[in-house]
């Protein structure tokens, strides 16, 4: 089998080898865009070009690329204790992370249930607001609810629960949820930051669900602060909090899928404190090991917790767990992130540049086929109009023609999504602007 050098050296058979996720083979392996180094800021391509990251690798990578503190953590881990049985025996670190994010996190949110991604975390946080109930005893509170275009991963709770329809088109039956609408409104668009129209009202949809279902079967409302995958669609003024009005008076719990907005985002810690509204369970994965170690965390209130802790006390209180649960070298990278955010003061950093990205993003307003434009923190989204009969080329092209020019970014339908690692400069987010711009005006 020939080599094809510019490909990392990598084989056809070894390019076909691997079934690639969320990506179009066929497409990804007739021009691969492979990745041989990071450091900071930047990429390196098998091609030997260094790209900006514009997306935090996947969202995740917030401290930047390459950070040693992580890889000498990790390193010192694997030979301190590579691994321990997570069921029924433990190790100390995992405590010490759990009782840090606890202090962390908002409220008495206070309880930390391990897991390796976003999507363990979504499905746990699921299975734990359902078994809550019987905890309870109130065992008929069973059903679940999400919102149009939102994310939470791709087991099967999250794709039921999740509301983009493609991800579980294809799957047979899922879980029999209902689904809010999303705020993804045409009188806000353009928004600055949080939008300004119909909070309330469209938080109120939620008293439709109740009236249908009953509140007296319903365990949960799962909804991230804004949604992140399905481009950055933020919730009016308003809207959060209602939903917390609303769960609270039918007793139904709130889940906060933070895997996006936790760790920093929105220049707070957790959304949850950004927007001041306090959720009963809360989940989260990628930047709380900065991506460098897989790990996801499910944050429970004491209450829940307590609720969970009768019966014989040798038997496990909730049957469920991973092999992986709080893997020690996932918590050694952990502890180091944190250390990160903390003596870089990462997350203050956030606030600093948000006015400077806001700027930046919305200088693209009057560029071609910019259809809205929406921020907040260090996350936003440029929503281009689809050109006719090809919905999702238009963005995808873009993003592609980016990465030549040395930008990564990313596309989900005719959106283009823009999250910078936090050690971001003005000049590279001002590079990212200009690059859309310029491409924009020559783009089809
Ligand atoms: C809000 C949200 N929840 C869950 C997930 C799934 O995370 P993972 O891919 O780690 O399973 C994602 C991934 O992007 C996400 O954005």
């Amino acid at each position: 089998m020939a080599e094809i050098d510019h490909f990392a050296g990598l084989t056809s058979a070894e390019l076909d080898a691997h079934w690639m996720p969320f990506t179009g083979n066929r497409h990804f392996k007739a021009e691969p865009r492979l990745f041989v180094s990071a450091e900071g800021m930047h990429y390196t391509t098998a091609d030997g070009r260094s790209v900006l990251d514009g997306f935090s690798g996947l969202w995740c990578s917030n401290a930047g690329h390459g950070r040693k503190e992580i890889a000498d953590a990790v390193a010192q881990q694997l030979v301190r204790l590579d691994y321990a049985p997570a069921f029924q025996f433990g190790h100390p670190l995992a405590f010490k992370l759990a009782k840090r994010l606890a202090d962390m996190a908002p409220g008495d949110l206070n309880r930390v249930f391990f897991c390796n991604s976003g999507s363990e975390a979504a499905d746990t946080a699921l299975k734990i607001a359902r078994a809550y109930w019987r905890a309870k005893g109130r065992p008929e509170k069973t059903r679940l609810v999400g919102r149009a275009q939102g994310y939470h991963g791709v087991n099967f709770g999250g794709i039921s629960v999740g509301g983009m329809v493609g991800n579980r088109r294809n799957f047979g039956p899922a879980l029999d949820v209902d689904h809010l609408p999303h705020t993804l409104l045409p009188e806000n668009r353009f928004s600055r930051g949080l939008p300004e129209h119909s909070g309330e009202a469209m938080a109120e949809r939620l008293l439709d669900i109740v009236n249908l279902q009953g509140a007296e079967n319903i365990a949960a409302v799962m909804v991230e602060p804004f949604a992140g995958s399905a481009g950055v669609i933020l919730p009016p003024k308003g809207y959060l909090q209602r939903l917390r009005e609303i769960c609270d008076r039918h007793d139904i719990l709130l889940i906060f899928d933070e895997v996006i907005t936790g760790f920093g985002r929105t220049g707070s810690a957790f959304a949850a404190q950004e927007f001041d509204v306090l959720p009963d369970l809360l989940t989260t994965a990628k930047g709380i090991s900065n991506g460098a170690v897989p790990l996801g965390a499910v944050f429970a209130r004491e209450g829940i917790y307590d609720a969970f802790m009768q019966g014989p006390e040798h038997i496990p209180e909730l049957a469920h767990g991973y092999t992986y649960s709080a893997h020690p070298v996932a918590c050694a990278a952990a502890m180091a992130t944190l250390d990160i955010y903390e003596n870089e003061k990462l997350f203050e950093r956030v606030k600093t540049l948000a006015p400077v990205f806001e700027e930046a993003l919305h200088g693209l307003r009057d560029a071609p086929h910019v259809a809205d434009i929406r921020n907040y923190g260090l996350a936003g989204a440029i929503q281009l109009q689809p050109r006719d009969g090809e919905s999702g080329r238009r963005a995808m092209e873009v993003v592609l023609e980016a990465y030549r020019r040395g930008v990564l970014l990313r596309w989900t339908g005719d959106t283009i999504a823009v999250a910078p690692p936090f050690i971001i400069e003005q000049a590279q987010i001002e590079q990212i602007a200009q690059t859309l711009k310029d491409i924009l005006h020559t783009a089809e």
